[in-house]
C-alpha cells in the first residue's frame, strides 16, 4: 500500500518501544523482557533486558514442535565436491543438539567461546547453532584467512576450543586447513584446551593427540543436549571485521535484540513468508553468512541454502540458476561481484536455459557499490527486481533498502534505496551538522541503534566509542561517505577510511602495509585498493625500498605478495606489489594514497596545494604503466 514505508519506519523511531516489542512477539521468550530499550547509559544501549531466550530454540526446536519438523531446514549443495544433502528441521535440530553435547563434554560452558574456522560445509552450521544452544560464544573465521590472522583472533577470544575441518575445497584443490590451524595455535598466545576435527574424505589431517577430537568420534559419543536460556543481552557471538589498524576488531552480537531483527527483516525486507527457500550465496565466515544463510531463514522456518562452490567454474556461470531452479529458491542474496562473474562468462546468459526459474522472485544485492551495468544486465536476463541494500559487520542486517515486504519502492539505480525500520541516518559534515540533500558527507546513524546492531566491541568498550561514536556525538559513524537526495534515496560512494572492498570481502589496506613494512628491504610503503573490473577493487602495493638496497626489484616485489599471503591469506588477493624511487607525501608527511589511487584508476587527479613534491606523481605515473 501506498506510504506503507513511510509509516513503518516513522513508527520504528517515533514508536520504537511499541515497534520493536510488537517484533519480539513473533519470537519465543524463555521469560518475557522486562524493558525493550534500557537507554540509561547512553552510548551503551541494551535491547529487551531482563529477558531470557535461546536462539538456538527459536531456529530449530520452535519450528519442530510448531509442524515443520519434516520441511527442510538446511540444503548443502556443494558442485565443488559434487555432493548433496538435505536436513528437515527436526534432523538439524538432533544435530545440532548431538554436537552441542559434544562441546558439553569438551568441558564447554555457559559464556565460553568457541571459535569455528571451517569450509562451506554443514558442519559449520551446525557447530555455530550448538554454541548458541548451549549459551556458549562463536566466533566463525573465514577460511581464506591465514593462520596469522586467525592466531590473533584466538588471543582476543581466547576460546576453549575450537571446531575446523580437515581441509577446504577451491578451484585450485584441496586447502589443507589443519596446519594453518596447528599453525595459529602455536602463534597465539592463548592455547585452546582442545580441538574437534571434521575429517573431509578429500583430505584426512593427523590429529594432536590429547588436544584434537574427530568430529565423528566425538558425535558418536556425545548425548544430546537441551537449549540453555540466557540473557538477552548475553552476547550469541563475536565476529571479527577489519578495521582500520591490523587488530581486527570483535563485533558483539547479543542474542535477544538479533533474533528480532533477523526474524522481522525476513519478512519486511526480503519480502520473505516462512516455508520458502531462501538462499545467501555467501560464506558462514562474513556477516551475511551468519545472519542470511543461518540465523535469519532458520528464525523465520524457511529453507537455507548453505552452497559450496562458486558462481562460475563449480561447473560453469549457470550452476546460480541450476541452485534456483533445483530447490526452488524465492530470494537470493549475494555480493555483486558473483554477477559481475557470471556476465564476464556467460554474457548473454545463455546457460540460463532449460531452468525453470518462475519461482525466483527478487535478487538482492550487498556488500560493495553495485555498479549500474551490472545491475541492468541481471533485471535485463533474470527479469526480476534487482535490489541493492547496504548495510555492514556491524549493523548485523540491513541499514539501506528497498523494503519489499513494506512496500517496493521505485529502484533509482547507483542507490541501495532508503532507510530500513529502525535506522535513522544523517548525511554530516566535519563539524557534525546535516549537509544539504544532495551533497556529500559521512554517512551516519543517528543513536540509538535498532536491535540487532553491535551494542559494543568485544572486551573494548573504549574502542567501541572511540571507532564509531566520537567523532559525531549522538550517531554511529558507518565509515562511508554518500549522500541523500531529496526523496530520501541514500547513495553509497567510497570509504572514508583504509577499509577496500575486494570481491565482496572487507579488508584493510593498513594491515597489508603492516605486512610490507615487515620486509627487511622495505623503507616504507602504501596500499592502495585500485578498481577491477571483476572483483571490484584490488589491493596495490607501492614498495620504497632501504638505501643500498641492490637486489632485483621483481624479486623483492614477489616475496611482497607472497608475505600478504602468508601472513593475512589468500582472500586479500594481493597480487601486485611495485617497487617506486619514493612515494608523493603531504609536507606534514601524509601519504597521498587518493590522488595516487587515481594515477593507476587512470583517472583525471589534481597535484594537491598541500604536496610536498609535485614531481612524485608523475613518476608514480611511470611506474604503474608496468601494471597490466
Ligand atoms: N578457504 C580457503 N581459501 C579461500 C576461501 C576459503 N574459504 N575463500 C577464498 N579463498 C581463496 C581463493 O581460493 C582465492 O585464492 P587464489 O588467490 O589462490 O585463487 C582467494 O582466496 C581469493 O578468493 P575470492 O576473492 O573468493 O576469489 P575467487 O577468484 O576465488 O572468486 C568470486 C571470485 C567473485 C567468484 C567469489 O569471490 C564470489 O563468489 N564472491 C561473491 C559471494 C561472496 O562471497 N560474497 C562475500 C560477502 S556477501
Ligand atoms: P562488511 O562489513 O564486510 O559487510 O562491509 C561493509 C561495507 O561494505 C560497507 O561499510 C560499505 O563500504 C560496503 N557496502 C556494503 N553494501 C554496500 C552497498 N550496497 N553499496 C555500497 N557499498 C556497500
Amino acid at each position: 500500500m501506498a506510504g506503507e514505508y513511510i509509516r513503518a519506519h516513522k513508527s520504528s523511531l517515533e514508536e520504537r518501544e511499541a515497534f520493536w516489542a510488537e517484533a519480539a512477539d513473533d519470537l519465543h521468550w524463555h521469560k518475557k523482557w522486562e524493558t525493550v530499550l534500557d537507554d540509561t547509559n547512553p552510548p551503551f544501549y541494551r535491547w529487551f533486558p531482563g529477558g531470557e531466550v535461546n536462539t538456538c530454540y527459536n531456529a530449530l526446536d520452535r519450528h519442530v514442535e510448531g509442524g515443520r519438523a519434516d520441511q527442510l531446514a538446511l540444503i548443502y549443495d556443494s558442485p565443488i565436491t559434487g555432493s548433496m544433502k538435505k536436513y528437515t528441521y527436526k534432523e538439524l535440530r538432533d544435530e545440532v543438539a548431538l554436537f552441542a553435547g559434544a562441546l558439553l563434554a569438551q568441558g564447554v560452558d555457559r559464556g565460553d567461546r568457541v571459535i569455528v574456522y571451517m569450509p562451506m560445509v554443514p558442519e559449520a552450521a551446525v557447530a555455530m547453532l550448538a554454541c548458541a544452544r548451549i549459551g556458549a560464544i562463536h566466533s566463525v573465521v573465514f577460511g581464506g584467512f591465514a593462520a596469522n590472522e586467525l592466531a590473533t583472533r584466538i588471543d582476543d577470544a581466547a576460546p576453549k576450543v575450537m571446531v575446523s575441518a580437515s581441509c577446504g575445497i577451491e578451484p585450485a584443490g584441496v586447502i589443507a586447513y589443519k596446519p594453518l590451524l596447528d599453525e595459529a595455535i602455536d602463534i597465539a598466545r592463548h592455547k585452546p584446551d582442545g580441538c574437534i576435527i571434521l575429517q573431509r574424505p578429500q583430505l584426512g589431517a593427523d590429529l594432536h593427540p590429547g588436544r584434537d577430537v574427530d568430529w565423528a568420534e566425538a558425535m558418536a559419543a556425545a548425548e544430546p543436549a537441551e537449549c540453555v536460556p540466557v540473557a538477552s543481552t548475553d552476547p550469541l557471538y563475536i565476529l571479527y571485521t577489519s578495521g582500520t589498524t591490523g587488530e581486527p576488531k570483535g563485533i558483539v552480537r547479543d542474542n535477544g535484540g538479533h533474533m528480532v531483527a533477523l526474524k522481522w527483516s525476513m519478512k519486511n525486507v526480503y519480502g520473505v513468508e516462512p516455508g520458502e527457500v531462501y538462499w545467501a550465496a555467501s560464506d558462514v565466515g562474513w556477516v551475511v553468512g551468519h545472519s542470511y544463510i543461518v540465523y535469519a531463514p532458520l528464525l523465520h522456518g524457511c529453507t537455507t541454502i548453505l552452497f559450496e562452490g562458486k558462481p562460475v567454474g563449480t561447473p560453469d556461470a549457470g550452476v546460480f540458476w541450476r541452485v534456483i531452479a533445483e530447490h526452488g529458491v524465492s530470494v537470493l542474496f549475494t555480493a555483486p561481484t558473483a554477477f559481475r562473474a557470471i556476465k564476464r562468462d556467460d554474457p548473454e546468459a545463455s546457460l540460463m536455459k532449460g531452468h525453470d526459474l518462475s519461482g525466483f522472485r527478487t535478487l538482492f544485492l550487498a556488500g560493495e557499490r553495485s555498479d549500474p551495468d551490472t545491475l541492468q544486465w541481471a533485471e535485463e536476463h533474470i527479469g526480476v527486481p534487482v535490489i541493492d541494500h547496504y548495510w555492514q559487520t556491524e549493523s548485523g542486517w540491513p541499514m539501506l533498502a528497498n523494503c519489499y515486504g513494506i512496500e517496493p519502492l521505485p529502484v533509482r539505480h547507483g542507490s541501495p534505496t532508503k532507510a530500513v525500520p529502525g535506522w535513522e541516518f544523517g548525511v554530516l559534515d566535519t563539524e557534525c551538522r546535516e549537509v544539504e540533500r544532495g551533497q556529500m558527507g559521512a554517512l551516519s546513524v543517528k543513536l540509538p541503534l535498532p536491535p540487532g546492531s553491535l551494542p559494543t566491541l568485544w572486551n573494548a568498550d573504549q574502542r567501541y566509542i572511540d571507532a564509531y561514536l566520537s567523532e559525531y556525538p549522538g550517531y554511529y559513524k558507518t565509515g562511508d561517505a554518500g549522500y541523500m537526495d531529496e526523496d530520501g534515496y541514500v547513495y553509497v560512494m567510497s570509504r572514508t577510511d583504509d577499509i577496500i572492498n575486494v570481491a565482496g570481502h572487507r579488508l584493510s589496506t593498513g594491515a597489508m602495509e603492516e605486512v610490507l613494512s615487515a620486509h627487511p628491504d622495505v623503507a616504507e610503503c602504501a596500499v592502495l585498493g585500485v578498481k577491477d573490473n571483476f572483483k571490484g577493487q584490488l589491493p596495490l602495493g607501492f614498495l620504497v625500498l632501504n638505501a643500498g638496497v641492490e637486489r632485483n626489484n621483481g624479486e623483492i616485489e614477489s616475496e611482497a605478495v607472497l608475505m600478504v599471503r602468508e601472513k593475512i591469506g589468500p582472500v586479500a588477493s594481493f597480487k601486485r606489489a611495485l617497487v617506486v624511487k619514493r612515494l608523493p607525501k603531504t609536507r606534514s608527511g601524509k601519504i597521498l594514497r587518493g590522488t595516487m589511487a587515481k594515477i593507476v584508476d587512470g583517472e583525471p587527479y589534481k597535484t594537491p596545494a598541500t604536496i610536498d613534491d609535485p614531481a612524485i606523481l608523475p613518476e608514480i605515473a611511470e611506474a604503474v604503466k608496468e601494471l597490466d
